[in-house]
């Protein structure tokens, strides 16, 4: 054993001090600090509801605000001492609270315990969190398609296994992306409905046996209700691996998203221009620019959902009701959240700045036979069974591989010698234009149907 201190939470049960490395080996203040001000907004609304129902008089309750008020501005200021010795956030502000406001400060616990004490701060920090998330989510959607109306005709490759599959218009692949937000954006918030309900009350495990109000606590703190069951509400973290689940998928998106920047800023694809603001050059090679900000968020989607596989672990064959195990929580919780604000900051500030060279896409769509549907799709309507079309159409691939040549640069005569009920008007739909254009129904990549799917995304946006 190392040495020993004499400051104990609770020390009259103990007979001997607690070991100096294990006092900050299981204090939590050096990171629960962060739930600081929902820790003071709890405390308020509980000492104003133990007003209110005659378990502290009007005075008390008043007293106790305001220390808790000027607590709060200490904080603030960066004023406030945090002290290990005293374990955690909680204790650190009950203590501060005390020393200010004498024997009142230690009637704010009445009726409470730190095991309801925490899962009401973390509900309240994630509730504030989530809206900073969404309201990153949307600028980043208002960016994306900003950029996508600048490029509902602009056409590009469509790929399928990373080869050219058929053309498509670089709004509509934007507008995937969109897609993808729209229901990180709904995960969001569906999960906010779990988050926001009540714990306080529930105190250590089994309520209390003051005649409390739970539904004035409840209201005064903005949650939809008090929680059902105190050993539950004590007791489970599912709303943060909930919502840790939210933010891996959202990490998940940006990560594909970045992928495909990466790709398409390389030489080899030369689709985009990466705005020089995002980017670094090599400290060797004077040539390079390296699309930073995507690599890095591409890399930190890795520590997202490793945060949710930490909290699944931590959470399992734990047994009702609280244990020690759910301060380890709060890092991997703190950490999703910086790590979603950070990158859902870094994509809305740089996708603006994005520009597709939107020639080189053509060029290349032209290259990868990107129209051979089209083609089979143009003789079925002249009547001939599709898995025939299939058949013929990939002979006439195979001529303009052994040419050098697109479909549309293959003659008309040549094209006959593969079908008779090819004529002339085949090259409306062998040009790229011809193929984007024919799929105009809802979901499709047509620039008029694109046009009217950024609209109508627009209108969701401000729903
Ligand atoms: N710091 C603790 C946590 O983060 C607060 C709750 C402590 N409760 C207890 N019974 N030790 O979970």
């Amino acid at each position: 054993m190392t040495s020993v201190n004499t400051d104990k939470l609770s020390s009259a049960r103990f007979a001997q001090a607690t070991d100096a490395f294990v006092e900050v080996f299981t204090a939590s203040v050096d990171f629960d600090q962060r739930m600081a001000q929902q820790d003071i907004q709890g405390s308020i609304a509980h000492a104003t509801m133990l007003g209110a129902c005659g378990i502290v008089t009007e005075y008390e309750c008043d007293v106790i605000v305001s220390g808790l008020l000027k607590i709060s501005e200490e904080i603030e200021k960066g004023e406030f001492v945090w002290s290990v010795k005293q374990e955690d956030v909680h204790m650190n502000i009950e203590a501060r609270l005390t020393d200010i406001i004498g024997v009142a400060g230690k009637k704010l616990h009445t009726g409470r315990s730190r095991n309801d004490q925490v899962a009401t701060d973390i509900r309240l920090y994630l509730r504030a969190e989530i809206e900073q998330i969404a309201a990153g989510i949307n600028r980043l959607q208002i960016a994306i398609l900003n950029l996508a109306e600048q490029n509902a005709d602009t056409i590009m490759p469509g790929f399928t296994h990373l080869q050219v599959a058929q053309p498509i218009t670089f709004g509509h692949h934007l507008m995937a992306w969109f897609e993808m937000l729209s229901r990180d954006q709904d995960r969001l918030q569906d999960c906010t409905k779990r988050i926001n309900i009540m714990p306080l009350g529930a105190a250590a495990l089994a309520g209390t046996s003051y005649p409390i109000d739970r539904n004035l606590t409840a209201n005064l703190l903005g949650f939809s209700g008090p929680s059902a069951n105190s050993l539950d509400s004590v007791s489970d973290r599912d709303f943060a691996i909930e919502f840790t689940s939210a933010a891996s998928l959202i990490m998940m998106h940006l990560s594909r998203f970045s992928e495909e920047l990466i790709l398409w800023s390389s030489a080899q694809f030369d689709f985009i221009d990466m705005p020089d603001a995002f980017c670094t050059g090599s400290s060797i090679m004077p040539q390079k620019k390296n699309p930073d900000v995507p690599e890095l968020v591409r890399g930190k989607s890795g520590r997202v959902t490793g945060h949710l596989i930490s909290l699944l672990m931590l959470m399992k064959s734990q047994p009702l009701a609280y244990n020690k195990d759910n301060q380890e929580d709060k890092e991997p919780l703190f950490d999703t959240v910086d790590t979603l604000i950070n990158c859902l900051r870094a994509y809305a500030d740089m996708v603006p700045h994005i520009s597709a060279k939107k020639e080189n896409m053509y060029n290349s769509a032209k290259r990868g036979f990107a129209t051979a549907t089209d083609l089979a799709d143009y003789l079925v309507r002249k009547g001939m069974a599709f898995r025939d079309a299939h058949e013929i159409v990939g002979q006439a691939v195979r001529l303009g591989l052994d040419t050098g040549r697109d479909l549309s640069e293959l003659s008309l005569v040549e094209l006959q010698r593969f079908s008779v009920l090819i004529v002339e008007d085949v090259f409306g739909c062998l040009t790229l234009e011809g193929s984007v254009a024919a799929r105009k129904h809802i979901g499709g990549t047509a620039p008029d149907t694109v046009r009217n799917a950024i609209s109508s995304a627009r209108q969701r946006l401000l729903a």
